[in-house]
């Protein structure tokens, strides 16, 4: 029996319903490959935690944390304590301290879902958004100044290293020929921002000289916005830097007609500290403890974790569950217009789960 060890870090409002629930699939996943068991440790960091100990998590979090093959994240974020607060105490020290510098967001449209775009298909909406994660807008670095003056003003600063912004151009390309996709499209602002985007766009053509094989465009992201809604066909591989790629995958999640699907892999390509699988979605409260948030999102980042842990076969099986529950339209969670609860849909994909194996 091969063990894996998974952290779960549900974290707060729809992210522990979510996470949660889907703890019945786990296990239904092991039932069926009976060669394989997940370890699963609770962590309950979040914000309750803050509130009771002043920290979203303990002073030694990130090394309890390291000590796993994969880490499984809800969402982060509760009413009565300030978002920056609760993603600078635990989602950017996860993210950046981990060197988790790619994240992985998969755009792809799946039939039976409700895009508001007319022309929406399968064939047509599926591509992968490749997002800088370790730095760029989300470095932390900034400045309050002359605060309570008429000339009180802050400054928020954005870092790109050459290391930072040439390995993630680097990982897009790698990943465009590796799935034989013969696009890259860089988001940029350099027209404005003309240091940081200009500097991001020098090194997207430097890289981009190594991979003749594949056409490379830098767009503005205001022009890459509108294409993603006019022309999305058009789109193989997104690389962009961290805020920029926050703000597209939203949209790209909208584009399928709900953001509770979009799945997310925050990876540590080298694999020296365990890579982070969360939805893109986030905590929700004005839904959270009604049981009805949807685990698609957070079922979907399964299957990249499945993937990551080099388990494709659990992966698939997880995924065309998914995709045949979704086309079904029966069972669906009611932010894609169904009347089922978290629990419902779960269990439907867990009954698939069953039907794939038979
Ligand atoms: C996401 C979220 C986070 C981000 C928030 C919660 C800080 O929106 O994962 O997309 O901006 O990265
Ligand atoms: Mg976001």
């Amino acid at each position: 029996m091969k063990k894996l060890n998974i952290n779960l870090l549900p974290g707060d409002g729809i992210g522990i319903e979510v996470i949660n629930e889907s703890l019945i699939v786990i296990q239904k996943l092991e039932e069926l490959h009976g060669g394989i068991s997940l370890n699963l440790r609770h962590l309950d960091w979040g914000c309750e935690y803050y509130l009771k100990h002043g920290t979203m998590m303990p002073a030694d979090g990130l090394k309890i944390l390291a000590d796993c093959d994969a880490i499984l994240l809800g969402s982060i974020g509760a009413p009565g304590v300030p978002d920056h607060v609760s993603v600078h105490g635990l989602l950017m020290p996860i993210r950046q301290g981990m060197e988790q510098y790619i994240n992985m967001r998969p755009i792809k449209y799946l039939d039976g879902l409700d895009s508001p775009l007319k022309n929406a298909r399968p064939d047509n909406i599926d591509f992968m958004v490749i997002r800088e994660n370790s730095e760029g807008e989300y470095c932390g670095f900034g400045s309050l100044r002359n605060e309570g003056t008429p000339e009180e003003m802050a400054v928020q600063e954005s870092r790109f290293s050459r290391k930072g912004t040439s390995r993630v151009i680097r990982y897009a390309f790698e990943y465009a020929r590796e799935h034989n996709l013969n696009n890259v499209i860089s988001a940029t602002k350099s027209n404005v921002l003309h240091y940081s985007m200009v500097f991001w766009d020098k090194i997207f053509k430097e890289v981009a000289a190594s991979y003749p094989d594949i056409e490379s465009r830098s767009m503005y992201i205001d022009a890459l916005a509108g294409m993603f809604i006019l022309n999305p066909q058009k789109l193989k591989v997104v690389v962009s830097s961290n805020l920029f790629g926050d703000i597209l995958t939203d949209l790209g999640s909208a584009m399928l007609g709900s953001i509770g699907i979009s799945p997310s892999a925050n990876i540590n390509p080298e694999r020296k500290f365990p890579s982070m699988f969360e939805p893109i979605h986030g905590s929700a409260p004005d839904i959270a403890g009604k049981g009805i948030a949807n685990p698609l999102g957070a079922l979907w980042s399964m299957v990249m974790m499945l993937q990551h842990l080099n388990l494709p076969d659990m992966a698939d099986i997880l995924l065309k569950s998914i995709t045949s529950v979704v086309a079904d339209r029966k069972v669906r969670t009611p932010d894609m217009g169904g009347k089922n609860s978290t629990r419902e849909v779960v269990q439907e994909i867990c009954k698939r789960l069953d039907d794939t194996n038979r």
